[in-house]
């Protein structure tokens, strides 16, 4: 049974500030939710590349079995796209136990946890996505149920006020986050495997791109994948949606619907995706910098009003290619365009600003 709890995709609670602000996940969201599921891993053998993280999960899993044990609670992090709630996902059909799936925003009160934490059965798994946006309350309550399997319910008020305590079925949390630093220590150290996915490697890239292809019956040359592989920032799902969005093309273009190097060059440059793979909010923010900060430091906030983007995803989406690939760099003053930066948008910087590099 797969009980889900469907969340706002509205990243934006804490930047009451940003009111006007466009998500740009949210326009994304519907159709790349679609995407995931259609060309998610069913299994950890679909499962490519991260194969250090998923060695690991297959000994997790194979000693678990091995003493008909509950397995420890997981927590993964990385940036979104990158396969969190794909381990998640396939971890539990591994293991054949059932998954409930939660999302910390929605979690409004210990009480909504309630549902999640007494149906959980015996050696079940509850995958709660964007954990670190729990809130503290939720987040107590959570403690015994994962230290103990149990949980404290509050009845009454005043002088009537007890406690009743509740034995709960030995489960397993598995938590995903984009930002692990802001987990709190006791959570964070509740978790018994920590495990950081990181950016794909190319070759990694190539073959997922290349077995989704598969999946979408679409025929697709070695270059081209190559090249879909390379504009992808790293990121299953961008190779995903980049993939998609040139089979539409080749569609067009080719009477067998072959994604061919032609094909795949004169999509990107339809998608304005770049040599790099960046987007066009990635040099937006770039540009930014550039042109109204004069290439930084700036904070972050300030970026974020300018281009009418919450903070958030600018952290979450933007930012950890820009940093990865070495094009800004964070300082305690904020954010600075690198000379890398510059180069890549071929932009000279201004003379104040050349010697900063
Ligand atoms: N290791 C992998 N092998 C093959 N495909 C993958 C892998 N990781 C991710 N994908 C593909 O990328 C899609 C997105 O991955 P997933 O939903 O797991 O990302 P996520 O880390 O949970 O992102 P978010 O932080 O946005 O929730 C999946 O549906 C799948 O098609
Ligand atoms: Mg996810």
């Amino acid at each position: 049974m797969v009980r889900e709890t469907v969340f706002s995709a509205d990243g934006n609670d804490d930047e009451d500030d940003l009111g006007e602000a466009i998500d740009i996940r949210q326009e994304f969201d519907v159709d790349a939710r679609e995407i995931d599921e259609r060309l998610r891993p069913q299994s950890l053998d679909d499962v490519i590349g991260q194969s250090q993280v998923v060695e690991r999960v297959r000994v997790m899993l194979y000693a678990t079995r091995k003493r008909n044990d509950t397995l420890g609670h997981i927590l993964f992090d990385g940036p979104p796209g990158i396969g969190k709630t794909t381990l998640a996902t396939v971890i539990p059909k591994e293991l054949g136990v059932d998954l409930q799936i939660a999302a910390g925003p929605a979690l409004d009160a210990p009480k909504d946890l309630l549902p999640y934490l007494t149906n959980a059965g015996h050696g079940s798994v509850l995958f709660i996505d964007e954990i670190h946006r729990l809130r503290p309350a939720v987040e107590e309550f959570l403690y015994p149920a994962m230290e103990d399997f149990r949980i404290d319910i509050a009845l009454g008020e005043g002088l009537n006020a007890r406690t009743i305590n509740m034995q709960l079925k030995p489960f397993t949390i598995i938590g995903a986050t984009t930002r692990a630093g802001m987990l709190t220590a006791p959570m964070r150290d509740r978790f018994v495997y920590r495990e950081h996915l990181d950016f794909y490697e190319p070759d990694d890239l190539i073959e997922i791109v290349r077995r989704n292809a598969v999946k979408l019956k679409t025929k697709v040359t070695d270059q081209a994948a190559a090249e879909v592989a390379r504009r992808s920032q790293g990121t299953p799902r961008k190779a995903n949606n980049i993939l998609l969005r040139t089979r539409d093309f080749a569609t067009l273009k080719d009477p067998n619907g072959e994604i061919t190097t032609e094909i795949a060059a004169h999509a990107m440059k339809m998608l304005e995706i770049d040599s790099l793979g960046l987007e066009r909010q990635d040099r937006r923010y770039l540009k930014i910098i550039m042109d109204v900060f004069q290439g930084g430091p700036a904070g972050l906030r300030a970026i974020a009003h300018s281009l009418s983007i919450p903070a958030d995803t600018l952290e979450d989406d933007i930012e950890p290619f820009l940093l990865r690939t070495g094009l800004i760099q964070r300082t305690p003053r904020g954010r600075i365009v690198t000379q890398r930066g510059y180069e890549h948008l071929g932009v000279t910087p201004g003379p104040g600003l050349r010697s900063q590099f």
